[in-house]
């Protein structure tokens, strides 16, 4: 695999799951989605979206919840949109994982 850097802006990064500290990030760790689970493991709650400002606008969030999701998807698990960016930008624009969800309305007290 190529290890370049300075990737070009159509190539998808590449996202690492990060089981310990219940992540999905980009290799340098700046860019992250952090989930808790609930229900005995069952449902996955997303609680924050974290890009770094100078990467915003480029679709990286997305990457990173894509990766999420099909870990979701994967391991039969739901998922509570809690971050904003979920509920309100990722989900609505990519409405097919919305069968993924645990309840379209529900997010938790965090
Ligand atoms: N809630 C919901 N949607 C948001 C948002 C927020 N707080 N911040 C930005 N967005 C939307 C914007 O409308 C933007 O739409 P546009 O492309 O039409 O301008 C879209 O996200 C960009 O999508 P994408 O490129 O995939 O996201 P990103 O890589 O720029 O990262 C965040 C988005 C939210 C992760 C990033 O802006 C960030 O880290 N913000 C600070 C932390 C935060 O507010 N996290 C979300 C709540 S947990």
């Amino acid at each position: 695999m190529a290890t370049v850097s300075g990737v070009a802006a159509t190539e998808a990064p590449k996202i690492v799951w990060n089981e310990r500290d219940k992540r999905f990030e980009t290799e340098d760790k700046k860019a992250y989605l952090e989930y808790e689970l609930r229900n005995g493991g069952k449902v996955m709650d997303i609680t924050h979206t974290f890009v770094p400002s100078s990467k915003r606008g480029l679709g990286l969030a997305s990457h990173l919840s894509v990766a999420a999701f099909n870990h979701a998807q994967s391991n039969k698990l739901s998922v509570i949109p809690t971050c904003s960016y979920i509920s309100d930008t990722f989900v609505p624009r990519n409405p097919a994982w919305k069968s993924v969800l645990f309840s379209e309305d529900l997010k938790s007290s965090i």
